[in-house]
């Protein structure tokens, strides 16, 4: 300090003494600070020693002060879930005995009840039917985005398959009854062969080569699969029985997979989630589902 004392000097140009310190030439000037910045900087301190007194501020040797307000984080995380609480029961309070068509024209109660599904639907339906709902690689789950529906695409259809389940075993379950015409000896092999060729053509309509086999093929789908498929494969949501005349399969839309499902019947299993999700979850999930794009 000393040293630097000793090289003080006037500033020709300004008049001002020189701190002494030099850069490549460049000297600073001992102007004082501005009179705004010393009020700033007391201010500052003052507001520091305020925060001090009512927020927890210095470590001590047992833990820390506390401070007057007694603020701590896991208070104010419990403010804050106490306020998310009371927000979604607020909404779940108006959503109780109101009709899926009543939410789905509220834009404030549908938005709610489609985030709430989103988050349930990862949760417990994700698992089997992929993340985003496409369905899986494994067969036989569904794809819930596009507007191909075994059991009925509205909000109270997709809310009931929800709640009751497919073969799940509830009192008023959905089920699906396909017989397995091979290893029950329903039909003959030559009749398997037959129908499988008309159903896997089915999708091309008149443009599907008119052969004996396939006009065989159709008879035998007039009186063994057209009760639930219907007359021209369209599917009947009354019996959850898919549609065979497009190109969606849920099972496989080869000949060999058709073979092995008429042959051997697969029947899905959707759980039932009456009992394991509330009422109101049900019915966001629903609204979710609907939501996806393939809802009508
Ligand atoms: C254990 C696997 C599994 C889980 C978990 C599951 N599902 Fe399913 N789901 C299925 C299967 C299998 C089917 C097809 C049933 C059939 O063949 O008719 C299905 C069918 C459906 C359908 C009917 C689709 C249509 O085309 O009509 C909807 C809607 C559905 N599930 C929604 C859900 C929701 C929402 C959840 C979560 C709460 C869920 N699923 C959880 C297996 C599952
Ligand atoms: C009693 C009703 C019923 C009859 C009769 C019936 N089916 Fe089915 N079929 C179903 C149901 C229900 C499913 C869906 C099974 C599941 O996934 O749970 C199905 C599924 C299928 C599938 C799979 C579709 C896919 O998307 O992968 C094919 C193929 C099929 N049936 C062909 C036939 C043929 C061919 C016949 C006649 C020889 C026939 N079914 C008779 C009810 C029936």
């Amino acid at each position: 300090m000393a040293d630097a004392g000793n090289k003080k000097e006037i500033d020709r140009v300004s008049g001002v003494e020189t701190t002494g310190h030099e850069w490549d030439g460049l000297k600073e000037l001992n102007n004082p600070a501005p009179r705004w910045w010393r009020w700033v900087f007391l201010v500052c301190c003052i507001w520091a020693v305020g925060y001090w007194i009512v927020y927890p501020a210095w470590p001590t040797l047992s833990g820390h002060t506390e401070g007057k307000f007694g603020w701590t984080q896991h208070r104010q995380l419990k403010e804050s879930q106490g306020e998310i609480t009371a927000r979604r029961a607020a909404y779940l309070g108006r959503m109780k005995g109101m009709s899926l068509a009543d939410i789905r024209h509220s834009p404030e109660l549908y938005e709610f009840a489609r985030a709430g599904g989103a988050v349930s639907f990862k949760e417990n339906c994700a698992a089997c039917h992929g993340t985003g709902a496409q369905g899986n690689d494994v067969r036989g789950y569904p794809n819930l985005n596009d507007d191909d529906w075994l059991w009925g695409g509205d909000l109270d259809a997709i809310y009931k398959t929800i709640r009751v389940g497919v073969n799940s075993g509830h009192d008023e379950q959905r089920g699906t009854q396909m017989p397995s015409f091979g290893r029950d000896g329903l039909l003959t092999p030559a009749q398997i062969d037959d129908v499988t060729q008309y159903v896997t053509e089915l999708h091309k309509g008149d443009a599907a080569p008119v052969t004996e086999a396939r006009t065989r093929g159709a008879a035998v789908f007039a009186d063994n699969c057209a009760a639930c498929h219907g007359k021209s494969g369209e599917g009947s949501i009354e019996m959850g029985a898919p549609r065979l005349n497009d190109e969606i399969w849920l099972w496989g839309g080869d000949a060999a997979s058709v073979h092995n499902t008429v042959t051997n019947a697969h029947l899905g299993v959707m759980p039932t989630w009456e009992n394991r999700l509330d009422d109101d979850t049900v019915k966001m999930l629903a609204i979710y589902v609907h939501s996806l794009g393939g809802g009508k």
